[in-house]
């Protein structure tokens, strides 16, 4: 096998017209990784946020990785090489993944390449019946959206608040999702209408018809009418638009419920959160393979179903990053690799 690869490379922070298509070194599978062929990568907002050097953030956060470097987390494949002590997968597997997140997620998991190594316990089966695309536009939204409403599954220190997020009962109650078309937003609504609850999603009109084909039980086109207007006497809310406007949803919830803001940052209505008896609570998502092989089994028998917004050749990275900034994007855009 040759040692070099294909990968979209950036050499200095900036627009999507600093993704650059070029060979790069093939990575190796040390101790405990797995080397992957990738067929399909699934991008997320920490693409573009990487890619822009993380400008929206506080000087002294940003980061200052060592260049060039390569972006992505998020990838299916086939196991083309193990490491020492490997043992949970063979070569020729098809697998998942998100990739050292967020370990790596201020240098770059390194996923937009024709091969990337992964850490054995991040990776599981590909579930059977679908295909490389989706598999690989499932693992950071679908891993958010579980570790904040089905399981947290870790006991790293939560960047965001000083307790561990924890999720709450949903059988049997009522839950709003804002942002609901998009990629962790679509999935949300499904896993909490598998878990038994009265699904409320609210997205702009375009996401009307997919939001009644995945079953939700009402939908808010938030572009005619405001939820918060609308909603009273919610058990929960994930937010996944977030920020200091989460805010508004309070009044939506019942006292003893809680608000989810996926992106925290930003949100600063605590003391009236806890005037209103309302809990509120954020993580940060985390790789975790055996959380994937839970949810591969939704996804293989149709419960999880994943939105494919569009797909791009891994050379069109930068086409697929302007996509992106476009906004209104309705479920995932992805990666195709040969
Ligand atoms: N805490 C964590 O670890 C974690 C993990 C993953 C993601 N995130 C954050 O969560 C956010 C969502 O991520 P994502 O991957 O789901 O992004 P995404 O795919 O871009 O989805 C965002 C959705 O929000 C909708 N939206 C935009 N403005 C809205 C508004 N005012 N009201 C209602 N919906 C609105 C958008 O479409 P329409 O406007 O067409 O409806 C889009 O579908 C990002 O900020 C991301 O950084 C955090």
């Amino acid at each position: 096998m040759s040692d070099t690869m294909k990968a979209v490379r950036l050499h200095a922070f900036g627009g999507p017209d600093v993704l650059h298509y070029e060979d790069a070194p093939v990575p190796k599978a040390e101790s405990g990784e797995v080397l992957v062929r990738v067929h399909a990568v699934g991008l997320n907002p920490p693409d573009w946020y990487l890619r822009d050097g993380y400008r929206a953030l506080p000087p002294e956060w940003q980061p200052h990785p060592a260049f060039p470097l390569i972006l992505g987390s998020d990838i299916s494949g086939t196991v083309h090489q193990l490491g020492d002590g490997v043992t949970n997968v063979s070569v020729g597997d098809e697998v998942y993944a998100m990739v050292r997140f967020p370990a790596d997620a201020m240098r770059g998991g390194k996923a937009y390449a024709e091969y990337v190594s992964v850490p054995a316990s991040e990776l599981a089966l590909k579930p059977a019946g679908i295909g490389h695309v989706e598999a690989a536009a499932a693992p950071m939204s679908l891993l958010t959206a579980w570790q904040f409403l089905i399981d947290l599954g870790h006991e790293a220190p939560n960047p965001f608040q000083p307790f561990p997020h924890a999720p709450v009962p949903l059988a049997g109650r009522s839950v709003l999702i804002n942002g609901a078309g998009g990629g962790v937003g679509h999935l949300a609504v499904q896993l909490a209408r598998w878990q038994g609850a009265h699904v409320i999603a609210v997205a702009s009109g375009k996401n009307a018809a997919l939001m009644r084909d995945l079953g939700v039980d009402e939908f808010i086109d938030y572009t005619k009418a405001a939820a918060d207007e609308i909603v009273r006497d919610a058990d929960l809310v994930l937010d996944t638009v977030g920020g200091q406007a989460a805010a508004r949803f309070l009044k939506t919830l019942k006292r003893g419920g809680a608000l989810f803001p996926v992106f925290p940052l930003g949100f600063d209505a605590h003391d009236e959160a806890a005037r209103l008896g309302i809990t509120v609570s954020s993580t940060q998502v985390r790789s975790s393979g055996s959380q994937l092989a839970q949810a591969s089994r939704l996804l293989a028998d149709g419960t999880v179903r994943v939105v494919i917004d569009s797909t791009f050749p891994l050379a069109e990275a930068a086409r697929a990053h302007a996509r992106a900034e476009a906004g209104g994007i309705q479920g995932k855009i992805v990666l195709t690799v040969d």
